[in-house]
């Protein structure tokens, strides 16, 4: 082959991929998005930080039972704790979490689960996981939030069915 038949080769050996990458990212966000619906968390509405203690759910966190099987955690973030700090459910519960922060900005993870989202002060955040085993779950912030941040955390004890 002729050395510049090769240099071609090479060429298209590049611009394919760094065409083809960019359109199956596009893809794949499209899919997700629209197809399965996966999307930001954060647009279950807006609340002012200043005054959670007189705002509905804010004003009473806390752990709510809103049908069989389904609960409802009403949680405030803030240096450097949770409230609730302590979730317990039977295994098998659906658990909403309706949370934000009071101050600066938080995480909310929850290894073993799909909950892992940011708590913005002024943005209601709502996630929702199912506990199907029992055992205890920690929970965890995991957006670095001051000289304490590494101790702020808290549990979700999933009872066994009796
Ligand atoms: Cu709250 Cu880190």
């Amino acid at each position: 082959m002729r050395p510049s038949n090769t240099a071609h080769l090479y060429e298209l050996a590049w611009i394919l991929p760094s065409i083809a990458l960019p359109i199956g990212m596009l893809v794949a966000l499209v899919v997700t998005a629209f197809g399965v619906g996966v999307h930001v968390p954060g647009d279950a509405g807006r609340v002012d930080p200043t005054k959670l203690a007189t705002t509905a759910p804010f004003d009473k966190p806390g752990v709510f039972q809103v049908a069989p099987g389904r609960y409802e955690v009403r949680m405030v973030a803030q240096i450097w704790s949770f409230t609730p700090r302590e979730i317990r459910v039977p295994a098998g519960s659906t658990v909403t979490f309706i949370a934000t922060s009071r101050d600066v900005v938080h995480g909310l993870f929850i290894p073993r689960t799909t909950i892992n989202v940011m708590l913005l002060p002024g943005q209601v955040a709502r996630v929702t996981a199912r506990f199907d085993r029992p055992g205890e779950y920690p929970l965890v912030c995991h957006e670095y939030c001051g000289i304490a941040h590494h101790t702020m955390a808290g549990k979700v004890i999933v009872e066994p069915r009796s």
